[in-house]
């Protein structure tokens, strides 16, 4: 059979294109700029200068960046902008004030890491310059030492032009997050056209120049929902390939023609240039932006490990054709998505950290995705996506051996990889031989989840197509029918994951939105999931309970 889940654009031709194209969506043209006003009254003018509204990410116990945009009404070589942070959403329980400068040489975008923050705390923060205000932003930094819950959103392949940002005006709706995880494809980086024709991308043409990103970067800002998440929670973003093109791997790209599109290095240099100023992130090495691995200490509950698949170490994908075998170049160890160095910088946070909780933050999927079945004595089985970890399988068994321990290390528990990447659901015990019922020798016990090492939550997209045509279930049947290691499956719709952790377990919720195209508040709680501390095995669970009396929301 051919390839049932396809994930990614085509590579080639209009017609593959045309199937991906949501059934019932029109070409709306609505004017990217819905939020410009007209200047004149106050109020007008603050929306124009801020018209990209603010943002807040990578919290820390004790900091927090700051974001925001300043437009100016014609060019100014620097402008100076003043930010003030409260305990209050009205801003009279100040606790710091400060003023940054900003340029053209960053796009006019404004980054503050304000520290000396209280941990597990929720601040209110306003900018102004130009004579205009800012919206007030929301934020939180994370809590430090004992910590019994967690609870956040998770989303990813939020693409402008094929929809519109429901789900992240649910999320914005939700007053008791921690934050929002954003596991990459935050922009898409085609034309007009190309893919998604729900709206038009700014610029039209596929983006490969700096002024490019910037202006994708831009459109995207502008959108409401997205204002209104990013107003409500800090994001914790790592990139996956379409902040820069798709099928990124170091040294190029599925969608790069050096020939047309010019040199890699120089596009992707470009990329990272637009994605730091417009996203609200601490760079943690400003001497080689590709190296965008970090973690974050929740308290004494969880460590989220960001893993960077794409650009600072990934070898080029190999042909999946119509499927794979785990042959030939398939089973060259020297292939990698992390690189070594990140490789054992991961190991050693798993192994080390004093969380009770690992959560892996990261872009492609690592449990098995196979069209046939068969044990690895037998092969393995024929795999659909060499994108993803299937692709990589000798570096994805270093970090199984990682999570297995040995004589010198103690295994690693407790393990939670997030996922994003394929525009559809997924939950799957992490077992290296899913398809070998015998536990004793390797393999995976699908009742009792016996010979699982971990588990993986996969997010649907924010809007991206997945098979949409799969409303029956038929083509999600199939597949679970071939992978025992998967729980769930759901091809078809859109939305985010809710994930609720406290000590004794992690229960992940799946939120869809009755469409992507047209605004809509409609939602509806599809499933949950759920790993009990020490069982390395997901089980069925029930909708959690949100927090009583939460932060306030920003005005
Ligand atoms: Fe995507």
């Amino acid at each position: 059979m051919g390839r049932p889940v396809q994930t990614k654009p085509p590579r080639t031709g209009a017609n593959r294109r045309e199937f991906f194209k949501r059934s019932g969506a029109t070409t709306v043209a609505l004017a990217a700029s819905t939020q410009l006003l007209p200047l004149g009254a106050q109020a007008a003018a603050a929306v124009a200068v801020f018209q990209h509204g603010v943002a807040s990410g990578d919290p820390l116990s004790d900091r927090v960046i700051l974001w925001t945009r300043v437009t100016p009404a014609s060019a100014k070589p620097s402008i100076v902008v003043n930010y003030v942070i409260a305990t209050d959403p009205g801003l009279s329980q100040v606790v710091r004030r400060g003023s940054g400068k900003t340029n053209p040489g960053r796009d006019y975008t404004v980054k503050i890491d304000v520290t000396g923050l209280q941990p597990g705390t929720s601040y209110y923060y306003q900018f102004s310059a130009e004579g205009s205000s800012s919206p007030v932003g929301r934020t939180r930094t994370l809590p430090a030492g004992p910590t019994n819950r967690l609870r956040m959103a998770v989303v990813s392949c939020s693409n402008h032009a094929y929809g519109y940002f429901n789900a992240y005006a649910r999320i914005a709706a939700r007053a008791d997050l921690d934050l929002v995880m954003h596991l990459g494809d935050y922009i898409y980086e085609y034309g007009a056209g190309q893919y998604g024709t729900a709206r038009t991308p700014e610029p039209a043409t596929e983006m490969v120049s700096l002024s490019d990103y910037r202006l994708r970067h831009a459109q995207y800002k502008r959108d409401a929902d997205s204002q209104a998440m990013h107003r409500q929670h800090p994001l914790v973003a790592i990139w996956d390939d379409h902040e820069i093109t798709n099928d990124a791997y170091k040294t190029g790209a599925q969608n790069h023609q050096p020939g047309s599109e010019g040199d890699w290095t120089t596009r992707v240099s470009v990329a990272m240039q637009a994605y730091y100023e417009w996203m609200p992130v601490r760079a943690p090495d400003t001497s080689d932006l590709r190296r965008n691995w970090r973690n974050f200490a929740y308290g004494d509950l969880a460590e989220m490990i960001m893993l960077e698949e794409r650009v600072s170490a990934r070898s080029q994908q190999l042909p999946a054709g119509s499927g794979y075998t785990q042959t030939g170049a398939f089973t060259d160890a020297t292939r990698t998505l992390l690189g070594p160095e990140q490789e054992a910088w991961l190991a050693e946070r798993l192994r080390t950290t004093p969380a009770r909780w690992k959560m892996l933050g990261q872009g492609v999927m690592f449990a098995q995705l196979k069209q046939v079945a068969a044990a690895n004595a037998a092969g393995g089985g024929v795999f659909l996506n060499s994108d993803q970890w299937d692709g990589y399988q000798p570096a994805r068994n270093r970090i199984y051996e990682v999570l297995k321990g040995n004589a010198e290390h103690a295994a690693v528990n407790d393990v939670i990889v997030l996922t994003g990447d394929i525009h559809s659901s997924w939950a799957a015990d992490l077992t290296q031989d899913p398809n070998n019922p015998d536990v004793n020798s390797g393999g995976y016990d699908r009742t009792t989840g016996a010979g699982s090492r971990a588990v993986e939550f996969v997010g649907t997209s924010v809007t991206s197509p997945g098979v949409d045509t799969d409303t029956s279930g038929a083509t999600a049947n199939f597949l679970r029918s071939v992978n025992p290691h998967f729980k769930y499956i759901n091809l078809h719709r859109r939305g985010y994951m809710l994930l609720d952790v406290t000590r004794e377990r992690a229960v992940c919720e799946w939120w869809y939105v009755d469409t992507v195209a047209s605004p809509s508040n409609n939602e509806t709680f599809a499933v949950a999931f759920e790993v009990q501390q020490g069982s390395k095995h997901l089980t069925p669970s029930a909708q959690t309970t949100p927090r009583v009396n939460p932060p306030l929301l920003a005005p």
